[in-house]
């Protein structure tokens, strides 16, 4: 079967693309559950890594997507501080496949203007992982265009947590009162830090959860679930969650007549 990803023309995609920034607003940050490789390699009998291997292709491909369509910010859940228990064997794959993705991508990256950033528990990947991750960070460092975030060894509680403690850390030493802890103070202390939050959540392959991904960060995202595996998902399937997300109404605990007022909170509004 001809999959009718490889056949879209060039024409096409550019048309499909300004018809979604003529519909409505662009997601100034998207976050990405990528999930489903697993089954999109059992359904074909082919081992689980063939399904992560496969995946990093839909990475490529929704990373140039997302610059070419102005997205600010995208992150990507790419390996759970849960995932450290999965076999040994597919561990260490899935850090190799991240180290050589990293290795084959940075220059394309860098070209495409992209920069790339980490969140997440960095200290506790392979040394070579972190090596390539920082060579990436470093020679993106200046692009202006889509900030990629890598969660790796990331999750919400992780992330919580570490807040917390820093938190608790700066009001035994005075720099910090309990009465100057607020939202705003609290963010500062979070992975993403600077970054607005997710506009839109897509997770892939059917599941309704959010798996202790961004747990303070997603308050006031919109959620697409695809029932497309992640190594399917490719830049079609991310057109229709844009299409879905420019018909949401954005209330932000408001009533419709607010929604006329700059609203606090919203990146798209804050820009
Ligand atoms: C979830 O599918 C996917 C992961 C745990 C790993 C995602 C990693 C990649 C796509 C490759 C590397 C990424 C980058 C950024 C280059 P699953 O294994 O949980 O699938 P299942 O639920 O079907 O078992």
């Amino acid at each position: 079967m001809i999959s009718r990803r490889v056949k879209s023309s060039k024409e096409d995609d550019d048309r499909l693309q300004s018809q979604l920034k003529l519909n409505g607003t662009i997601p100034v940050h998207i976050a990405i559950i990528m999930d489903g490789n697993g089954r999109w390699a059992k359904k074909r009998n082919l081992p689980r890594i063939a399904g992560h291997k496969e995946g990093v292709e839909s990475v490529r491909d929704i990373v140039e997507v997302c610059g070419q369509l102005g997205v600010k910010h995208l992150t990507l859940y790419a390996f759970s501080t849960e995932n450290w228990k999965r076999p040994k064997d597919e561990v260490s794959m899935l850090m190799r496949l991240l180290m050589n993705a990293l290795r084959d991508e940075t220059d394309r990256l860098h070209k495409n203007n992209v920069s790339v950033n980490a969140i997440g528990d960095i200290d506790a990947l392979p040394i070579e992982v972190q090596n390539e991750l920082n060579d990436a960070k470093t020679k993106t460092a200046t692009n202006t265009g889509l900030q990629l975030h890598l969660a790796l060894s990331y999750s919400g509680r992780w992330d919580l947590t570490e807040a917390i403690k820093k938190l608790a850390y700066d009001v035994k030493k005075g720099i910090l009162q309990p009465d100057q802890i607020d939202t705003k103070a609290i963010e500062k202390y979070l992975a993403t830090n600077g970054i607005p939050d997710p506009d839109l959540l897509v997770r892939t392959s059917g599941e309704f959860r959010i798996s202790n991904f961004l747990l303070w960060q997603l308050a006031y995202s919109e959620i697409f679930i695809s029932p497309v595996c992640w190594p399917d998902f490719r830049r079609r399937e991310l057109y229709e969650a844009i299409t879905d997300f420019q018909k949401r109404e954005r209330r932000f605990g408001l009533v419709s007549e607010q929604l006329k007022e700059p609203l606090e909170g919203s990146s798209i509004i804050k820009k």
